[in-house]
C-alpha cells in the first residue's frame, strides 16, 4: 500500500458517499408507513452527515495530490420502506468497514493527520449502522 493507492481508495469512498447522498434524498421522500416516521427524521440527519463526509473526503484527496471523483455508485432499486432501509444499512455498513481499513492504512502510511480528519466519519458511520439496526427493529 502506497500512498498512491491509499488516495485512489480514498476516491472509491467518496463514489459510495456521493451514493449515500443520492440514496437517502431519494428514500427520505419514498420511505412510507407510520413505523418510519421517526425513521424520516435520522435519514434527514444522516443526508446532511453524508455531505460533510464527501466533504471530508474531497479535501484529504485534494492534499494527497489526487483529484476528487464526480462517480456517483449506482443506487440499487428497491421495492419497499424495509428493502430501502435494508438497502441502506448494507451501504453504511460497508462504508463502516472501509472507514475501519483506511483509518489503520492511515497510520501505517505516517498520515496521521489524514487518519484524525476520517475519525468523525468512522464515528458518524457507526452512528449511522445503530441508527438502521434500530429503525428495522433489531
Ligand atoms: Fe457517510
Ligand atoms: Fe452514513
Amino acid at each position: 500500500m502506497d500512498q498512491e493507492r491509499f488516495t485512489e481508495l480514498l476516491n472509491e469512498d467518496l463514489s459510495t458517499e456521493y451514493q449515500s447522498i443520492v440514496q437517502y434524498n431519494l428514500h427520505i421522500s419514498t420511505v412510507t408507513g407510520p413505523e418510519f416516521v421517526s425513521t424520516i427524521d435520522e435519514l434527514t440527519k444522516h443526508l446532511s452527515q453524508e455531505l460533510n463526509h464527501a466533504r471530508v473526503l474531497a479535501a484529504q484527496i485534494s492534499f494527497l495530490g489526487g483529484e476528487p471523483t464526480t462517480v456517483v455508485r449506482d443506487v440499487p432499486e428497491t421495492t419497499d420502506s424495509r428493502g430501502a432501509l435494508e438497502a441502506d444499512l448494507r451501504l453504511e455498513q460497508a462504508q463502516l468497514e472501509r472507514y475501519r481499513e483506511r483509518f489503520s492504512q492511515a497510520s501505517d502510511l505516517g498520515l496521521a493527520d489524514v487518519g484524525e480528519a476520517l475519525r468523525p466519519l468512522l464515528q458518524q458511520t457507526q452512528e449511522h449502522v445503530q441508527d438502521l439496526l434500530t429503525a428495522l427493529g433489531r
